[in-house]
């Protein structure tokens, strides 16, 4: 059966990943979730997804999907884990998750793809954000549970003879731009860029990489026009969704999956759909 969802451009030159443990936060929906299903075609048998979201449902829906296409059929294994990455005890159990899905598989290479994240309240400018536990929720998602779940996975996973490490870091324009009113959003794409940048000079034998995936047809981007604060940016956001202007996730991941199986990248780099 050809899968609908194969890119041409991917996976035609005969690369994969191998026989994989492949970790995708934020797998229910958007660019997480067509992550999962194109990433699906470039695991050997044998592979083990780990899907992580608070939709179980979706998650359930997906790990089905995945079951029915070829992949699946040639034994990918799929385990669906429904946490909120703001949570300790959630994020611990997503690391519990991927100890056991780790130790019934001999694998050559670890995928953990930091794709989940959320806007904030960019409906209010940086000088509305008094609530301290506001800030500290939005950071906890969006930047802690990215380093204790990496530091997590590197624990489970460490360096061994034969097994790549591979982290990807789903970035953002805003990572290197201010926006107004998005000052929760900016603040975060920025600190996990750098946090990924530490871990690159820290460990040269993980490939690291920032992707900005440029703007994507998703919920975030309905948010990201209708609530906006600044009215300069959600025009800017209308426009481009009135006139054609957003990337579909098929678009974006297909330029990501040529960058990972090339490996040409420097650790620790920003690098954006643009500049691709
Ligand atoms: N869309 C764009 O234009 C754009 C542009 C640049 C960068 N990005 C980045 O690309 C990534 C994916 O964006 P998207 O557009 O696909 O967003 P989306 O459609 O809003 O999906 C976000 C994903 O994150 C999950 N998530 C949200 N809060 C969570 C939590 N507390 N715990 C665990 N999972 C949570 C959501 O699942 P549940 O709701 O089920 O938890 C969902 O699967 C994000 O990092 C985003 O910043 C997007």
């Amino acid at each position: 059966m050809q899968d609908e969802y194969f890119p041409d451009v991917v996976g035609s030159d005969g690369m994969d990943f191998g026989k994989a443990v492949c970790i995708i936060t934020g797998a229910s929906k958007g660019f997480g979730r067509c992550l999962a299903k194109e990433i699906a075609l470039l695991l050997k048998p044998g592979s083990v997804f780990v899907l992580v979201a608070r939709s179980g449902d979706k998650l359930r829906d997906l790990q089905a999907e995945l079951a029915a296409t070829r992949a699946g059929k040639a034994g990918l294994i799929t385990r669906c884990v429904v946490a909120d990455l703001g949570v300790k005890d959630d994020v611990e159990r997503v690391i519990q998750e991927i100890r056991e899905a780790a130790s019934d598989t001999d694998i050559d290479q670890l995928l953990l793809i930091h794709n989940a994240g959320s806007l904030g309240d960019i409906s209010r400018y940086a000088k509305s954000f008094t609530d301290l536990h506001e800030v500290n929720a939005y950071l906890s998602f969006n930047v802690s549970s990215a380093l204790s779940l990496t530091a997590g996975v590197l624990e489970v996973f460490s360096r061994r003879q034969g097994l790549r490490r591979c982290v990807v870091n789903v970035s953002s324009l805003c990572a290197l731009k201010p926006f107004p009113s998005w000052v929760l959003y900016c603040t975060g794409k920025a600190a996990r860029d750098m946090m990924f940048r530490v871990l690159a000079e820290e460990e040269p034998n993980i490939r690291v990489l920032s992707y900005a995936p440029g703007p994507l047809d998703t919920d975030m981007q309905v948010e990201a026009r209708t609530s906006s604060a600044d009215a300069g940016l959600k025009k800017s956001f209308s426009v481009m969704h009135s006139q054609g202007g957003l990337l579909t996730c098929e678009e974006s991941c297909s330029k990501l999956l040529k960058v990972l199986l090339k490996d040409e990248y420097p650790s620790g780099t920003h690098l954006d759909f643009y500049d691709l």
